[in-house]
């Protein structure tokens, strides 16, 4: 009999399970909401990127019907060849209007739009100097690209300084961070590094996935925020989130935009979205707009639930957004606690190496602007009595 050529992986699963460290997908029973069913049991969902609430607002589901009902459910095709409607072209216009660039393009994810721009924008002659925290799709992008890789310790702009002093000066080099870090929940040393691109002629990136529709005027991004216009010169931003629906998109100027239409390979290879995606986000955009009340509740929800954990005695970190990880230790030690709270009627996921640094795994939190106070709470009450069997507080 032929033996199981994949027996590697099953070997590698059972040693995750004896470290505690096996995951088994939780699935949703009910809508993305902050109060819902999970594996049927009813928990404050404190694990969702849906910060807005917008994957439930009746406008978003109302457009994405009408475009379901008027276009159908799929594109058919790759942007390049019969996949750009109307519907596609209007989104990259509005995004761009939006973000105060020339134009902007849509990709089929955030991932995509991060792995897709940083591989085509450079080659194998070319450095990245990028902040050890980024994003898993700026990495993947990087590798791809085939440039030069230079890693520089979280938010440590003396030691991207000194990387950049010591490439030769007609180098082509692109400087990267993350807007918002996906596991810390702070803000990317945006300012400084925009000095710094400025000063060595660099390429400036900035990755605004957890930005978008959370920081800056009507949850422009972190570049709005930080008054830098002008000064990134690729804005990525995900449509997944804040947004409430799916995607991700590059927004710069035109001769940019225009060669991602030519070289990206997601978008050159991979279907685009359906209709109904694109109206989707389309009413998303209108809602930043016209209901900027959410943002004001995510942030007041932000600061009710992050001054709770602190003065319970957790270990938040350097959480500067809706983000805020509970730092426990070892990988068991987190899961541990996040199993506990969903028993407990909570939904916090646990993340260990080698999505976080080893010893400093936690559960993530990120509140809402939907979550009500008595919801929250609960939450802060459950990481009470948990924290405390834990030994955590
Ligand atoms: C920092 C960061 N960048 C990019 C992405 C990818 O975005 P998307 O989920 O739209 O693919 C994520 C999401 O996980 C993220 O956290």
């Amino acid at each position: 009999m032929r033996s199981d050529p994949l027996q590697y992986l099953s070997d590698e699963l059972s040693s995750l399970r004896e470290q505690g460290l096996y995951r088994r997908l939780r699935v949703l029973d009910d809508e993305q909401k902050p109060k819902t069913s999970i594996d049927h049991r009813s928990v404050v969902n404190l694990s969702s990127n849906n910060y807005l609430g917008l994957t439930t607002h009746p406008k978003l589901r109302e457009r994405a019907l009408q475009a379901i009902r008027d276009l159908g459910v799929g594109s058919g095709s790759v942007r390049t060849i019969a996949g750009t409607m109307a519907i596609h072209m209007e989104l990259e216009e509005k995004l761009a209007t939006f973000k105060h660039t020339e134009a902007a393009v849509v990709f089929q994810s955030g991932f995509t739009a991060n792995a897709g721009t940083v591989s085509s924008i450079l080659t194998k002659e070319d450095v990245i100097i990028s902040d050890e925290l980024n994003h898993a799709s700026i990495i993947d992008g990087a590798r791809l690209s085939r440039a030069t890789i230079k890693v520089f310790p979280h938010k440590d702009v003396h030691a991207a300084r000194k990387i950049l002093q010591e490439l030769p000066k007609p180098q082509r080099k692109l400087l990267i961070t993350d807007g918002v870090f996906s596991m810390d929940g702070d803000i990317g040393a945006l300012p400084d590094l925009c000095d710094l691109a400025a000063e060595f002629g660099c390429i400036m990136m900035v990755d605004d996935a957890h930005a978008s529709g959370v920081f800056g005027r009507n949850g422009r991004g972190t570049v709005d925020h930080f008054g830098l216009h002008g000064r990134v010169d690729v804005q990525v931003g995900t449509l997944s989130k804040a947004i409430g629906a799916l995607g991700g998109y590059v927004a710069g100027n035109r001769a940019l935009i225009e060669f991602l239409y030519h070289r990206a390979r997601p978008f050159l290879f991979s279907t685009s979205h359906p209709p109904s995606v694109a109206a989707s986000c389309l009413a998303a955009l209108e809602v930043l707009e016209t209901e900027p009340q959410w943002i004001d509740r995510l942030w007041e929800n932000t600061r009710f639930f992050k001054s709770g954990l602190q003065a319970l005695g957790f270990n938040t970190g350097l959480s500067e957004s809706p983000i805020t990880p509970v730092i426990a230790g070892d990988g068991a030690q987190a899961m541990k606690l996040s199993d506990r709270l969903f028993e407990e009627g909570v939904f916090a996921q646990g993340l260990a190496f080698p999505t976080v640094p080893r010893g400093k795994a936690r559960v993530r939190t990120i509140v809402t602007a939907t979550h009500t106070r008595d919801e929250l709470q609960f939450a802060l009450d459950c990481f009470k009595k948990v924290g405390k069997e834990l030994g955590i507080i």
